[in-house]
């Protein structure tokens, strides 16, 4: 199968998939929302347990993801959106539903975005600096990298990518721009590399943490997700349910503070025998813990090391 954008193959191995389904509690007449639909996998696997009165809303903001899923999965019951997750309440709504049993996010980049060397995601294969999942607008990494102040490059790269050495990757990426842009994966992925020690490349490709920080500041990934997260949980039927996984801690945190807030939003001073606050709880946190990929997974695809999946219930 080859899709709009490109002639690549849309694969993408879909993690946690049955930790997902089963902690959706689907219904087969039930509404979900996939708000990170990607190479379709999660969605095929809701659709497979839904009834003919199901229905899935696919949202995703890359045109790709949407073109791929109108090509290859031929079922009235999808329906596609494409934008941004955090409109989710628009989608639902032109979609014409008003409430859903369950949501998912599974964030971050899909192995299609990184394996597509044009995307500009990956800091091994060489293509322009781009990065935008959605790339009908917005700014690109080389816009970041070639306009952002050292100071705010070098608050990107230690906070996003907890970049030990973001002072010296930053001093010589101003040394480079000042005589012509940055314009490559490879061009920054060797700057990058030059600036940090030897020894540094035993902790893998010195590139990583940066274009991972590159990557969440383009596409705006950490601001309005914990918005997002709780718009999703306003939309749910009492019993529905949300599924999140998150890729590293950044993200992760959002999800689990998101959670605790509304599981646990009352403001009343500990000692208080009684709440007077009146804040009731809004969700009731499934995995007290999160839940983790198995050996057998991880074996099988290496992204399912770092995935955490939350799950929260409506109250
Ligand atoms: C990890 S992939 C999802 C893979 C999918 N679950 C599967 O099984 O194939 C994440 C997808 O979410 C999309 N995405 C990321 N942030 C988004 C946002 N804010 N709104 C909508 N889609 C987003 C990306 O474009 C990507 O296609
Ligand atoms: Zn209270």
């Amino acid at each position: 199968m080859s899709n709009a954008g490109s002639d690549m193959e849309f694969v993408h191995y879909s993690v946690m998939a049955d930790e997902v389904t089963n902690g959706l509690n689907i219904k087969e007449d039930g509404v979900y929302v996939d708000c990170t639909l990607g190479g379709c996998g999660h969605t095929k696997r809701i659709l497979s347990r839904l009834g003919k009165s199901g229905s899935v809303i696919g949202i995703d903001l890359d045109g790709d993801a949407i073109a791929n899923a109108r090509a290859a999965v031929k079922d009235e019951r999808l329906k596609l959106w494409k934008g941004n997750y955090k409109d989710i309440r628009e989608a639902v709504r032109e979609c014409g539903f008003g409430y859903v049993n369950g949501v998912l996010f599974d964030l971050g980049v899909s192995s299609y975005q990184i394996d597509n060397a044009e995307r500009g995601f990956s800091y091994i294969k060489d293509a322009p600096l781009d990065m935008r999942m959605d790339q009908s607008g917005g700014i690109t990494a080389a816009d970041i990298i070639n306009t952002y102040p050292a100071e705010k490059l070098e608050r990107i790269f230690r906070e996003y990518g907890e970049e030990r050495f973001s002072r010296k990757i930053i001093a010589r990426v101003i040394d480079r721009r000042q005589i012509k842009p940055v314009e490559t994966t490879a061009e920054l992925a060797k700057l990058i590399t030059e600036a940090c020690p030897g020894y540094y490349r035993k902790e893998g490709h010195p590139a990583k943490r940066c274009f991972q920080a590159l990557r969440i500041e383009v596409n705006g990934e950490l601001e309005g997700l914990g918005t997002a997260l709780k718009e999703a949980i306003e939309l749910l039927v009492p019993g529905g349910r949300i599924a999140v996984i998150a890729f590293h801690s950044l993200e992760d945190r959002i999800v689990k503070t998101t959670f605790h807030s509304l599981e646990s939003p009352c403001t009343c001073p500990k000692d208080f025998p009684v709440c007077v606050c009146g804040k009731k709880p809004a969700i009731k946190i499934i995995t007290k813990k999160a839940l983790v990929s198995s050996d057998e997974e991880n074996e099988k695809n290496s992204r399912s090391h770092s995935a955490k999946l939350r799950i929260a219930e409506k109250l």
